[in-house]
């Protein structure tokens, strides 16, 4: 290090100076010393920025050390200041440390003078480091706040307890609060979604985990929206958390979209609803049917039974085996009743694991009668490999019972075979075709078939199409027609296995 130590040296006494120059180099301290006696010459000496280091001794004829000290203090705080004196008492060096100097040194002992200014030059170094380092990380963290209130997003900081430290310009214009409103934020919150938010953010305050919610605000006009609330901690080297940091987005677009939705659904459903049920009223002759002959097969089983077990020698393993039928008889009824039954409930679309080949085949135990009296017969090519969808079950039984129930429908002059045929094909998806030998489609666009109210049919409702379609649509599938190579038209829809 070539460049002088630059030293304000306070001494009336010129030997004295001498002297401390001499000891300060003798301990290997290259230093330029101004010498100043008057408080003037002080003040001045103060203005040089180069100066490193003030030594002062504490009496002087025209100035003293304490208000030398004083003025070094206001003027460049960060200067080491040592008391170089030949006259101070323990009360007044006491004094001194305690109104700010960095050491005392007396005359009698100069020998402390190199280690006293090695010491403070060093913790003056290090003050200087840690005020920049400081600096630097509040400029950047004051950076970064200038970027989120750039951002057109609601933001917030907080202590590690949750305490609010830091709110931005949109979310204090948006709720009224600003960071000196404490915990007056869970105010704002609507009374339905306050519990459960505030125990979310607990959660994550005590585990430090992310935290993520979605909850109404009032806002300063009495007007609640829709946020997404989303906070993350900000940790120290050691892991410790700092701060959190949370944005508020604004959501209120999508929860109407989302309840708008939900809305139509509901109104699907119940359109579908209707349209079963009238579909079901309509098969009442065939249902009744379907039902009465297992029960007539039970009844006649049971009277064998009887009779079985009536006779001079009860031949109780014919009993058992007449018994036995009896019970699969009833149960087959009681099958037909559950799945006329499901098709009446009323509900909201319920999603879970299909098996599309089961579908077909319960929609074969309850269209029997009406395809038997039609001169149809049924006929499946299962794909043994069809993988499951998730749907609704009911829904997608009504798709199958309107397309199979046309197709019969479409064959009532000739009678013939309905073909219906289930496929695995790419990605998971699933095709499902239903084919008939009928009339065929309408020549004159073909596409009106799935218009809402459009049917050939003396007592149709021209629902029928209409409704599948937009179920297999909210599944993320598609449903359309097209016309046979020879008599007829084939119906198909493909299903992805997953919803949209
Ligand atoms: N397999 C088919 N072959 C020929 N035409 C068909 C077939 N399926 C439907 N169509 C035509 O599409 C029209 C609309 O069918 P949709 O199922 O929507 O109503 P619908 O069968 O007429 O009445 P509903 O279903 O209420 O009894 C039918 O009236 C018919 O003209
Ligand atoms: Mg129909």
């Amino acid at each position: 290090m070539n460049t002088p130590l630059r030293i304000l040296l306070l001494e009336d006494d010129a030997r004295d100076a001498e002297l401390i120059h001499e000891l300060l180099e003798a301990d290997h301290f290259l230093c330029e010393i101004t010498r100043v006696q008057t408080r003037a010459e002080f003040l001045a000496g103060l203005e040089d920025s180069g100066i490193e280091l003030i030594l002062a001794d504490y009496s002087l004829p025209s100035f003293d050390g304490l208000s030398a000290l004083k003025l070094a203090l206001s003027a460049r705080p960060d200067l080491p200041f040592i008391f170089v004196s030949g006259t101070l008492g323990e009360d007044v060096a006491i004094e001194a440390l305690k109104v700010g100097a960095t050491d005392y040194v007396l005359k009698t002992r100069l020998s402390r003078l190199g280690p006293s200014v090695r010491r403070a030059l060093r913790e003056a170094r290090e003050r200087a480091e840690r005020e920049k380092a400081e600096e630097v990380a509040r400029r950047s963290e004051k950076e970064l706040l200038d970027v989120i209130e750039a951002i057109p997003i609601m933001a917030f900081t907080t202590l590690p307890d949750g305490g609010s430290a830091w709110v931005n310009r949109r979310w204090a214009e948006y709720s009224g609060l600003d960071e000196t409103s404490g915990s007056r934020w869970q105010a704002t919150l609507h009374p339905d979604d306050l519990d459960r938010h505030v125990t979310k953010w607990q959660q994550s305050l005590a585990s430090g985990e992310p935290f993520e919610n979605e909850a109404r605000h009032r806002s300063a006009n009495g007007e609640y929206r829709w946020f997404l609330v989303r906070a993350v901690p900000l940790r120290n080297e050691q892991g410790k958390i700092r701060k959190w940091y949370g944005t508020l987005t604004d959501i209120e677009d999508r929860k109407r979209a989302e309840q708008e939705r939900a809305r139509l659904r509901q109104l699907e459903a119940d359109l579908a609803y209707m349209s079963r049920v009238m579909t079901m009223g309509e098969l009442a002759a065939s249902l009744a049917h379907e039902i009465k002959q297992p029960i007539a097969a039970a009844a006649m089983n049971a009277s064998v039974c009887a009779r079985w077990l009536c006779r001079h020698r009860p031949d109780v393993v014919k009993a058992g085996q007449a018994a036995s039928a009896t019970i699969e008889d009833v149960t087959r009824a009681a099958e037909i009743i559950d799945r006329v039954h499901s098709l009446y409930a009323r509900g909201t679309p319920n999603h879970e694991q299909v098996d599309l080949n089961e579908i077909i085949r319960e929609m074969i135990v309850l269209l029997n009668d009406a395809a038997h009296r039609n001169s149809v017969t049924i006929r499946t090519e299962f794909d043994v490999s069809l993988p499951t969808a998730v749907a609704d079950r009911v829904q997608l039984q009504q798709i199958m019972m309107n397309l199979m129930l046309n197709g019969i429908e479409a064959m009532q002059a000739t009678g013939g075979e309905l073909r219906v045929a289930s496929k695995r094909i790419e990605d998971g998806h699933i095709l499902i075709s239903v084919s008939d030998s009928g009339v065929g489609l309408p020549v004159d666009g073909p596409d009106r078939i799935f218009e809402a109210f459009f049917t050939t049919k003396p007592q149709g409702t021209g629902m029928g199409l209409s409704i599948s379609r937009r179920i297999i649509a909210s599944h993320g599938g598609r449903l359309w027609a097209s016309p046979n190579a020879g008599p007829g038209a084939t119906f198909q829809f493909v299903l992805p296995p997953t919803l949209p």
